[in-house]
């Protein structure tokens, strides 16, 4: 049985199996509604030319193509622990001449400076992820954003159906009930809040064929949020209107 109190250095691949990674594209884009949540994703952070952004656990690297194309001059890296996903990420990234970078790593030791990224986006990431994993996680992206730096997530929320939870069922007995927890709970908000991160905002909320999509945004605390305009909260999180 995993330890699952030690941070691991293997990896849920992107469809669960290895010989699937080949197929995820077609998978993600037919039952997840893909091109609404991740351009909804997108749209909460005012990117700037210049600004450095991480597309953490990027897979093959759709966002991050679509992260570079919806704002000249910025600087987009995506990271995965997945070397064989990399590979189609950067095939991608050729075809449409993007000059995004892809590097090879474990997001609970990110090969990067303090301090160095805008803003940090992680899609359908959380959850492939042992509770010490996310928390450790969480620090580390807490530790490469700037002061002020946006934190934007998309990720499996609590069921709220008697539907979503048959489906979220799937997904939690593919990819793992430990690993899904806080999603199946609903807490990873605290998570968020409790790595240092504030104005943890539920931005949007996607019905899907596995479940529904949380989607967060936070910040940093330092000045110059990216979120600053969003109303203050009581608790910490909120949803917005
Ligand atoms: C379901 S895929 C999501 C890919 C992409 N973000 C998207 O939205 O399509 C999850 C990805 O997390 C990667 N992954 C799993 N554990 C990881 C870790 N500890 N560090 C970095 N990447 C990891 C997998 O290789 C996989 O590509």
């Amino acid at each position: 049985m995993d330890d699952i109190t030690k941070p691991r250095n293997d990896f849920i691949p992107a469809a669960r199996f290895h010989f699937l990674t080949k197929l995820y594209d077609p998978i993600v884009a037919f039952t997840v509604k893909e091109q609404e949540f991740k351009r909804l994703l997108i749209k909460q952070a005012d990117l700037k030319p210049q600004h450095c952004i991480l597309d953490l656990a990027c897979g093959t690297g759709t966002m991050t193509l679509w992260i570079w194309q919806s704002a000249k001059g910025v600087v987009v890296f995506g990271l995965d622990a997945d070397p064989k996903i990399l590979t189609i990420a950067r095939r991608k990234a050729k075809l449409v001449g993007a000059d995004t970078a892809f590097h090879h790593g474990f997001s609970t030791k990110l090969p990067y400076e303090n301090e160095v990224f805008d803003s940090v986006f992680s899609s359908l990431f959380l959850h492939h992820l042992l509770p010490t994993d996310k928390i450790k996680t969480l620090e580390e992206v807490h530790r490469v954003l700037k002061p002020g730096g946006g934190f934007y997530v998309a990720d499996w929320g609590k069921p709220q159906s008697p539907l979503t939870k048959i489906s979220f069922f799937l997904v939690r007995l593919l990819d793992g009930f430990v690993n899904t927890r806080d999603n199946a709970e609903g807490t990873l908000s605290k998570l968020f809040l409790n790595a240092g991160f504030m104005d943890v905002v539920l931005i949007h909320q996607v019905t899907t064929v596995f479940g529904i999509l949380d989607l967060y945004a936070m910040v940093k605390p330092g000045p110059n949020p990216a979120i600053s305009s969003l109303p203050q909260s009581v608790s910490g999180v909120r949803k917005r209107r």
